[in-house]
């Protein structure tokens, strides 16, 4: 069981921040990535639909007979994770909410916390539960940023687009008479956002980024189940659902290294 694969899932490439901070923490370890590319995006489609995607890409995933599932995308870990871990019990089946709630808490300085998230996200409401599961007092302020999952595959991470974007969705919560402290950045796509939000939130504002949070969860889970791969390292395995040449390319940047096209499977979800 130690050699089995990491596998983890997102609703496209965005999920690779989440690999990325996996690979770096757990180098030794394989990891099997899936996006579902032709799908994207989650975010704006009904819980219902995205639980379903999700049991689809988890169910391709276990092929590979996975030690563990992260489910790298922010919508998907919101509504799905209570299904996903039902139907694959006894593979550990992790989410980025939690983690991203937990180190909220652990980085507010008693303020309220913002979270910034797909639609589907906030309107189902998963941080402001997860948050208040560990401090009931805590004011969580929410809102929904879509144009940001655009801008980051489109690659404009920098400059005056973002910053003003950013300057928009997020100028009345911080410039309110009782500004946050700290902001989640919960969505897969925004920790490479992280530079233009820091500038419109200010420097005083805490960013929590859920994918290294997450990934020091999957350290900490598999370490607790004596679960770390002892084999060589492998290079991860990729799959999309769509365009592997898109995938590659917009997803290197999310992965901080080079995936070529040859390196991805397209592979089909549907039953
Ligand atoms: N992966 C999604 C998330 O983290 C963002 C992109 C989408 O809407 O599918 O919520």
């Amino acid at each position: 069981m130690n050699d089995a694969p990491v596998a983890i899932f997102d609703s496209g490439v965005g999920g690779l921040t989440v690999a990325s901070a996996i690979a770096k923490r757990l180098p030794d370890e394989h990891l099997v990535y899936l996006g579902d590319t032709a799908r994207l995006p989650y975010g704006t489609k009904s819980a219902e639909t995205v639980t379903r995607y999700a049991v689809q890409a988890t169910r391709a995933l276990m092929r590979f007979q996975p030690k563990l599932i992260v489910v790298a995308c922010n919508t998907a870990s919101a509504v799905a994770l209570p299904v996903l871990a039902a139907a694959y019990a006894p593979v550990p089946v992790l989410g980025v909410v939690e983690p991203g709630a937990r180190a909220a808490i652990a980085a507010s300085r008693g303020g309220p916390i913002a979270v910034i998230a797909t639609e589907g996200t906030v309107k189902g409401g998963a941080y402001v539960r997860a948050i208040h599961a560990l401090k009931p007092d805590a004011k969580v302020v929410q809102r929904a940023c879509p144009l940001f999952v655009a801008l980051a595959e489109e690659g404009w991470t920098d400059g005056d687009v973002p910053e003003r974007a950013a300057e928009r969705y997020l100028h009345d919560i911080f410039a309110s008479a009782e500004p946050p402290d700290t902001l989640v950045l919960g969505c897969t796509h925004f920790p490479v956002l992280a530079g233009p939000i820091a500038k419109a939130v200010g420097k005083a504002v805490t960013l929590v980024d859920s994918a290294a949070t997450t990934a020091r969860e999957v350290e900490t889970l598999l370490d607790s189940r004596n679960l770390r791969r002892n084999a060589v390292a492998k290079p991860p395995t990729f799959m999309g659902t769509d365009a592997p040449e898109r995938f590659a390319r917009v997803g290197s940047r999310f992965f901080g290294r080079t995936i070529a096209e040859t390196q991805v499977e397209l592979v089909d979800l549907t039953p």
